[in-house]
């Protein structure tokens, strides 16, 4: 069976200023120098911080990453950024279709899917961001809401570049919540999306996809996530911003299956 590697992202969203992102992430590259050849670290901060961000991560084993890309290549549109301008700051990922995208700038899955085929052309690795709604939940929807969304952001995307893509299940209602899903609950829909994956792609394929799990994820809940089979990761956003805490999470990450 392949053995996929365990990739945890850290998702800075509108926190550290430029400043604070060079000193915060001096510090975690010297505390995860440890973890070197064992796992696959990203960290994506805000816009403004990247410059400095990709000086400081050269060399070490933290990727860059982003966390929203246009999907227009270039032109009049204001305040958007494009993937090239991103390759050209030495980013590696980036993270399209996060819920706060699609709840606050009403990001739909037709353009989750733009933005992704505009990554991939420009060498961008995406990590894509699907899950559910607390209402979806309790109606007994999510079925339903990962299967649309898997379905819209991978239309017409190939086998080449499902490859190249990283899923991320964040259950909205786990967000920031401090509510996690249960390891029993994430592997289900995880099982799902492996299943999507393979009816598209074949089981070849789908057995090599990354599939992150994002919500609340903390150094004492990571070990049990990272443990169900399908859990090959983690997108998190508030345990990241400090830098104990998330090389904690990383080390507890390391379990064997
Ligand atoms: P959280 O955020 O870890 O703070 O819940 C996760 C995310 O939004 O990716």
């Amino acid at each position: 069976m392949f053995k996929r590697i365990l990739f945890i992202a850290g998702n800075w969203k509108m926190n550290n200023t430029p400043s604070e992102t060079e000193e915060n992430l001096k510090e975690l590259r010297d505390q995860v120098k440890q973890f070197e050849g064992k796992l696959n670290i990203a960290i994506c901060p805000a816009f403004p911080a990247l410059d400095r961000a990709a000086k400081i991560l050269k060399n070490s084993n933290i990727k860059l990453g982003a966390q929203d890309v246009s999907d227009k290549t270039s032109g009049a549109y204001t305040g958007d950024i494009s993937a090239e301008m991103l390759k050209d700051l030495k980013v590696k990922f980036v993270i399209i279709g996060h819920s706060e995208r699609r709840q606050y700038h009403h990001e739909t899955n037709a353009l989750v899917n733009k933005k992704l085929k505009t990554a991939l052309t420009s060498g961008l690795f995406p990590i894509v961001c699907i899950g559910e709604t607390l209402q979806e939940r309790e109606k007994s929807q999510t079925e339903e809401i990962i299967r649309s969304q898997f379905n819209g952001a991978f239309d017409n995307i190939t086998e080449d570049e499902i490859l190249k893509t990283t899923i991320a299940y964040e259950p909205v209602w786990a967000i920031g919540t401090g509510k996690t899903a249960s390891p029993e609950q994430a592997q289900e829909t995880h099982a799902l999306i492996r299943k999507l994956l393979t009816e598209k792609y074949g089981s070849e394929v789908a057995e090599k996809i990354i599939i992150q799990y994002g919500g609340s994820v903390k150094s004492n809940n990571a070990s049990a996530l990272m443990k169900q089979p399908d859990i090959d990761g983690a997108l998190v956003g508030g345990a990241s911003l400090k830098t104990n805490e998330f090389a904690k999470l990383i080390s507890n990450s390391l379990v064997v299956k």
